[in-house]
């Protein structure tokens, strides 16, 4: 990135002027008055993307401070990135790689280069051949070892290895074959692959090898426990591995060397981040699942978001939107955490999924030519699908003292129609969904609990200051293009957040210390070798350890 004497975020005019805003505009304004001052508000703070409708009245925002945003997004060129990278040029500026994710759902007669290279072909020829593999599997086609059809599939990976695709496949069941099982292990607690496999046929088993490196020790070791399992159980040689194992990866030689033949490897590309692999051949799993018509319908929703994103101007732009209503809290407000609230029990992992994205994007803090930022980047990302998380947090975020901006997600019909279930419940869970951000912008003043005859020592505890802001997504129904495009809408918010910040929302160097510390500590608990220069916490935590190992 051009280094021409930038100036930093926080020495700009713009940020300034929201500086000032904030303490004069909106030192004390109340969601109640807002809305009261401006009958149009609710009509004009909102933004239709795709079949997503965003709702963003109920924040601490006038036309004044949005208007403050975009002239920061403009400052710090945010649309210059955006299409820089939509280009293809290496904005992952610490591992010098472009960052393509884009790519993976542009319809086939798109041109999207690469080093001068048309990677779009590339794209659909993977596609294809996972659609063929899926078709395969589906339709009992693909035998295994001992020549019974495969039932069950178990993706094993990591992070973005497992989290989209883990994530995807709850959100999508629906729309999933029921014939096949499809379980996940990521964790390198053995426990994790023992519970997923103890009850399964090795016969039937297909595993999905997941690991853009190929040399995550989790997925490594799991990979290798789960051969040995499926070996141990068939009474079989390495041979019986070709029709159980299929890998993931932009490793062909790791995944050669691991005994898995590479025609059964499905590829991907250094251009794709882990945390924005799962519309590439990560996905497989989930295209078993749902099909590869399916599968398709649900990139071109990511699609459709990304030519929003590209396209539309910033006071409509519903990522460019987002992204700067969470700069304004983190920056202004002090918020430090961000809550993803989704009222569709398929959503359930969907946070999960987000916290990867977002946090390991933008938990950084040192800008692009590694000075230390002198501001606020990515927030905590948190929160479980409604209403459990009423009966449970939701008391925090109401009355408690900190602020919270939260999204809510939710839509008109349930994806499941069989009455009497979840169909006829689901206007009650609607009726909360809508309920919740209106206590919480709009809460209840101490008059109002008074006009309820409570007692005057309660009236403190029973008012809600409100005042909290918060997004509705709504959308008709939870459809394979609606997850596309609510995934790259997040993408793409979190992109706006970096480009402010001026952060590589990249990389993720943060996950490198951990790594080679228990690298190097594993002789030590096994061994008891090794320990010198330990500092005195651990070293005698790892020797408690070992002694109720009894080493
Ligand atoms: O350690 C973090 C990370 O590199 C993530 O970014 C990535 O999604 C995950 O590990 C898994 O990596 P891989 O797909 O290479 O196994």
């Amino acid at each position: 990135m051009p280094a021409v004497n930038k100036p930093r975020l926080d020495q700009r005019p713009e940020w300034a002027a929201l500086r000032g805003l904030r303490e004069e505009r909106f030192r004390d304004a109340h969601l109640r008055d807002l809305f009261a001052a401006d009958p149009g508000r609710a009509e004009r703070y909102g933004v239709r993307v795709g079949d997503l409708f965003v709702d963003y009245s109920k924040h601490l925002v006038d036309d004044g401070v949005l208007a403050a945003l975009r002239e920061l997004a403009a400052a710090t060129d945010v649309a210059g990135l955006r299409d820089a990278m939509f280009r293809g040029e290496k904005i992952n500026v610490t591992e010098d790689r472009a960052v393509l994710h884009t790519a993976l759902r542009a319809p086939r007669d798109a041109v999207v280069e690469v080093d001068g290279r048309n990677v779009v072909p590339e794209v659909h020829a993977v596609l294809d051949k996972m659609a063929s593999f899926a078709d395969q599997v589906r339709s009992g086609e693909w035998k295994g070892h001992t020549g019974k059809r495969i039932r069950n599939v178990v993706n094993i990976g990591i992070g973005g290895s497992d989290l989209g695709p883990a994530m995807a496949y709850e959100v999508l069941r629906t729309f999933a074959t029921r014939d096949l099982t499809f379980r996940f292990v990521s964790n390198v607690d053995g426990a994790d692959l023992y519970e997923a496999v103890r009850d399964l046929d090795a016969a039937e088993t297909l595993f999905i090898v997941a690991s853009k490196t190929f040399t995550t020790i989790e997925t490594v070791t799991n990979a290798t426990s789960a051969r040995d399992w499926l070996l141990g159980e068939l009474k079989a040689d390495q041979d019986a591995v070709a029709r159980h194992f299929v890998a993931l990866s932009t490793n062909a030689e790791k995944v050669a060397e691991f005994g898995i033949d590479t025609s059964n490897m499905f590829e991907f590309w250094d251009w794709v981040g882990g945390r924005y692999s799962y519309d590439s051949a990560i996905g497989l799993s989930l295209m078993i699942a749902i099909g590869p018509r399916h599968f398709r319908e649900m990139l071109d929703g990511f699609h459709l978001v990304d030519e929003h994103f590209r396209s539309a101007p910033p006071e409509r732009n519903a990522p460019m939107l987002m992204g700067l209503l969470g700069v304004w809290y983190g920056a202004f407000f002090d918020a430090q955490s961000h809550a993803v609230l989704p009222y569709s029990h398929y959503l359930s992992r969907f946070t999960a999924y987000l916290q990867q994205l977002d946090m390991e994007s933008n938990g950084k803090s040192v800008d692009r030519e590694g000075n230390p930022v002198g501001w606020q980047t990515g927030p905590v990302v948190w929160g479980t699908p409604g209403t459990n998380g009423q009966h449970a947090y939701y008391q925090l975020i109401h009355q408690g003292t900190k602020l919270i901006p939260a999204d809510f997600v939710g839509f008109a019909r349930p994806v499941d129609e069989l009455p009497p279930g979840p169909a006829a419940q689901h206007d009650l869970l609607m009726a909360n969904f809508f309920a919740q951000t209106q206590a919480l912008a709009f809460g209840k003043t101490p008059d109002e609990v008074r006009a309820e005859g409570v007692a005057e020592e309660l009236v403190p505890h029973k008012t809600f200051r409100g005042n909290h802001p918060t997004t509705t997504i709504l959308a008709d129904a939870l459809t394979p293009s609606v997850l596309g495009q609510l995934v790259a809408l997040y993408e793409h918010k979190v992109f706006v957040q970096g480009a402010v910040w001026d952060i590589d929302s990249f990389d993720q160097w943060g996950v490198e210390l951990g790594k080679v510390l228990a690298k190097r500590l594993e002789p030590v608990l096994t061994q008891g070798t090794g320990a010198d220069g330990l500092d005195a916490s651990t070293a005698s935590l790892i020797a408690r350890y070992r002694e109720l190992r009894g080493r």
